[in-house]
């Protein structure tokens, strides 16, 4: 098997920052997702969880990682920074794992300058998130009343309030990356030597989020 690597340090290095050991698994050679088979292959006893990007707003074959994950307890963390309106077999991305993050970078399709947002559906890792990403407080909380050092991950209000505005126009947004996508695909699409991102049949999605520099 020939295994290809694609990757932005912003995928792996919290792993670092929590002392854990990012173990980096090949990605398919056709859908430049992360591969069922190179996952399965690489887990170890200390595997706690998987990242799964979803790059260029692309899906990896979720079913296939996912059983591969329940069978081996590790819990599923969807990095879908790239893939805001995509669907894999009607589902939205960001949906699949126990969390998933999305990035509102400037070069993304849904941009609030920076800054980002975290779904998830556990109530348990609601609280907490809302609790690391303020200093350690718990909401409603005594006024500088810090239970625990944490981080300061929150978003002002007006960009909520800017990222709110394209969320409402969200197929608008993906529909102009499809056209983009379009052009790429009729100037280069028949060039010898040159690939353009894979599009599975059963998946809907936008691809190139026009990402060059993070
Ligand atoms: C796949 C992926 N993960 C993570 C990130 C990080 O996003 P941010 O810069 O908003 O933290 C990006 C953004 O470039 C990305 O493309």
């Amino acid at each position: 098997m020939r295994l290809l690597f694609l990757v932005w340090i912003a995928s792996s290095a919290p792993v670092n920052c929590i002392g854990a050991t990012p173990v980096f698994a090949g990605v398919d050679e056709k859908t430049w997702c992360l591969s069922a088979e190179s996952f399965a292959q690489l887990i170890n006893p200390k595997a706690k969880a998987v990242i799964v990007v979803d790059p260029y707003g692309n899906m990896p074959d979720m079913d296939s990682i996912r059983e591969v994950a329940r069978r081996h307890g590790i819990a599923v963390i969807e990095d879908a920074d790239e893939a805001i309106g995509s669907e894999y077999r009607g589902r939205k991305a960001g949906s699949f794992g126990e969390i998933g993050v999305f990035s509102f970078h400037g070069s993304k399709t849904l941009t609030t300058g920076e800054g980002g947002m975290l779904v998830t559906n556990r109530e348990d890792v609601y609280r907490r998130g809302l609790f690391l990403r303020d200093h350690g407080r718990n909401p409603g909380d005594k006024m500088f009343w810090n239970a625990e050092a944490a981080y300061k991950y929150k978003m002002s209000s007006m960009q909520a309030a800017l990222g709110l505005a394209q969320l409402e126009r969200i197929d608008e947004l993906v529909e102009r990356k499809r056209q983009i996508f379009n052009w790429y695909k009729s100037e280069l699409g028949s060039i010898p030597g040159i690939t353009l991102n894979y599009e599975a049949p059963e998946y809907e999605k936008h691809l190139l989020d026009g990402d060059s520099s993070p």
